[in-house]
């Protein structure tokens, strides 16, 4: 998704911009471009490509100021061109303006606009914004940020769907303006200066007092200080947060990438998960963030999971463990279908939202609906202070620290850990018996140093992943709690290294899936020793039988049969079936990584990828 930076205070503002520019870049972008106030001249650079050849542009042909925006863009309207890059101009050529989302009547407006005589130069519908803007402002006697305020207003009164915009105009020296609607907008609170980012990993490093904008506010900044209000044009109370993520945090520290860094942290997250969660005396999690009591839990006969992506893969495997653990129906429903769906749902469903960023449209569509509806829905999110953290109705922090990498991997095992607590408390509340909640909290705790173990693998699985890092097409199969494993694995695959990667069932082998068995290409079967290995064994013999090469993974000190028939085979921890999707997926993660690694792909900004997607 788009990444805005704005800042407003006594430094060189370029310099700032650009490494926001550059801590936003695991959101995916195509160009970037920067804008800067000076002595009452908007300058601009803009170019297509990495957020380095706008540095280097910069460093050619400098632009200075201390107010300025910076943009990368991921395109929506209009091709990867210099021209449809951000900053995008007013008639005027005075106001600037970024922008993160789509203004879905664009077309008409800029029609509008061009019977009065406007000239457009690039094809997107930011620029139609900042006409619009312009053409208010222009209208206005004073040129007071009042006024700008004013005009922005009724701009945005015209236009349907999302932004998140920062603007700054050549006649307001040292003012800084932010709206949002759909688009998450933070603004960063310094000492004689401030900023506006799409995300506090852009300003982490200048501050960690920032105030989360809501739907339809406006924010007025300066270097001194700054004013929010509503596009209705009423007042806005707002609250500090303390963000308590560090510089540290958002760095790679010493690994290559971000994904390999987040896929080691999964010792400490899968713990972070767990902590404070886990009551020994009754045999059971403690959840108080779902705020509901043991009462309101008991009313609940069914349960719908929703997300996108990998956070869906999570909700599957959620699926088994609470109807597993606590018998009560559940189904998973990919967020971008169940909003248009018109699922049936008595009162006594309960719906849950997964979403590591909290700012994925369809999934905030989907938790809207629900809302909508009458259902109490619940989250499970990474970013405490997301859109969706904060429309939930309670929830469950992953508590994972921030995942710069586009790929999901902790956030993956963290949302199935906590699906696990819910599953867990849900049970315990029906008919979990206390000697099985406490066997699950002691197979939960040691679940960290089974994690260690997995990634102590690290060097073998690359050495296999390497094998196969050519292949064109390759195939993930599971049964039971590990079939929404081997859907997640082959995302991982198809998204960092393109490979065309795909997870089925294991026994939909025979269904259709067997036709594309041949020797080059692979197989993963996912074949812990569970009550279903020996049907896994079974589509093993049957890829090999075909000329299949294949893959497995195992359970440490059951692999025999395994290694009799498998090209390779990797065996992780023994460890109960329910917890094992855990494990399995961090060796897929770790094999996907290898095999994009060893292609040269750009692992942490995967080609058309957005860390989080605000747009539909
Ligand atoms: C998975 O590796 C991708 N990054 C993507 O599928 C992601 O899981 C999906 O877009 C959902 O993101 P969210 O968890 O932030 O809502």
């Amino acid at each position: 998704m788009c990444g805005i930076v704005g800042y407003v205070g006594s430094a060189e503002a370029a310099p700032i911009l650009l490494e926001g520019l550059r801590r936003l870049e695991y959101r995916g972008y195509d160009s970037a471009g920067v804008a800067t106030l000076e002595e009452g001249i908007v300058s601009v650079r803009k170019e297509v490509g990495r957020i380095d050849d706008l540095r280097k542009a910069i460093a050619i042909n400098p632009i200075g100021g201390s107010t300025g925006i910076s943009h990368t863009r991921w395109a929506t309207h209009g091709k990867v061109t210099r021209e449809n890059a951000h900053p995008h101009f007013d008639r005027s050529g005075k106001l600037a303006l970024v922008h993160n989302g789509v203004i879905e009547n664009y077309a008409s407006l800029r029609a509008q606009l061009e019977e009065e005589g406007h000239q457009f130069h690039s094809q997107t519908d930011t620029e139609v914004l900042a006409h619009l803007v312009g053409r208010a402002f222009d209208r206005c006697s004073e040129r007071t940020p009042g006024a700008l305020v004013s005009a922005l207003r009724e701009a945005l009164g015209q236009v349907a769907g999302t932004y998140g915009i920062a603007i700054v105009h050549a006649d307001l020296p040292g003012v800084l303006i932010g709206a949002r609607r759909g688009s998450p907008l933070v603004l960063g609170i310094g000492k004689g200066e401030h900023f506006l980012a799409s995300d506090v990993s852009a300003i982490v490093g200048y501050t960690r007092d920032v105030v989360y904008l809501n739907d339809y506010e406006i924010a007025v900044l300066s270097d001194e200080g700054f004013t929010l209000s509503t596009v209705q044009g009423n007042g806005a109370d707002y609250s500090v947060t303390k963000v308590d993520m560090t510089e540290e945090d958002v760095g790679k520290g010493d690994y290559p990438h971000y994904m390999l860094k987040e896929i080691h942290e999964q010792v400490r997250s899968v713990t972070d998960a767990m902590r404070g969660r886990l009551s020994h005396e009754e045999a059971t999690a403690k959840l108080g963030g779902l705020n509901m009591s043991n009462a309101e839990l008991r009313t609940i006969e069914r349960i719908v999971l929703s997300g996108c992506g990998t956070a869906f893969h999570a909700a599957m495997v959620g699926e088994y463990l609470i109807e597993s653990l606590a018998q009560i129906p559940t189904e998973c429903e990919y967020a971008s279908e169940f909003r248009y769906r018109n699922l049936p749902m008595t009162k006594d469903t309960l719906v849950f939202v997964l979403s590591q960023s909290g700012e994925t449209a369809d999934t905030l569509a989907a938790l809207r609906e629900s809302k909508r509806k009458g259902h109490r829905t619940l989250g499970i999110c990474n970013n405490v202070a997301s859109t969706i953290a904060r429309e939930s109705d309670g929830g469950v922090y992953m508590h994972a620290g921030p995942e710069i990498g586009v790929a999901a991997t902790k956030s993956f095992t963290s949302q199935v850990t906590i699906l696990t607590l819910i599953a867990l408390l849900l049970g315990r509340i029906r008919n979990l018996s206390s000697s099985a909640g406490t066997r699950i909290i002691t197979e939960l705790e040691a679940l960290p140093a089974q994690i260690e173990k997995v990634l102590q693998l690290e060097p073998e699985i690359a050495k296999i992943a390497k094998r196969y890092a050519h292949s064109k097409v390759m195939l993930f199969m599971g049964r039971q709690f590990n079939y929404p494993v081997a859907m997640e694995g082959a995302l991982k695959l198809k998204e960092i290294s393109y490979i065309a990667a795909m997870g089925y069932p294991s026994a939909e082998l025979k269904h259709g899936v067997i036709a594309l068995v041949n020797p080059e290409t692979p197989s993963v079967v996912i074949a812990p020793h569970d009550a279903v290995f020996h049907k896994n064994l079974s589509n093993i013999e049957e890829v090999k039988a075909r000329g299949g090469p294949v893959i497995a993974i195992g359970t440490e000190g059951k692999g025999k049969e395994l290694s009799l028939v498998c090209d390779d085979v990797i065996l992780i921890p023994d460890a109960p079936e329910i917890l094992t999707p855990i494990l399995t997926s961090i060796v897929l993660q770790i094999f996907a990584y290898h095999i994009a690694v060893e292609l040269g792909c750009d692992v942490d900004k995967p080609r058309n990828l957005a860390k989080s997607v605000t747009v539909e």
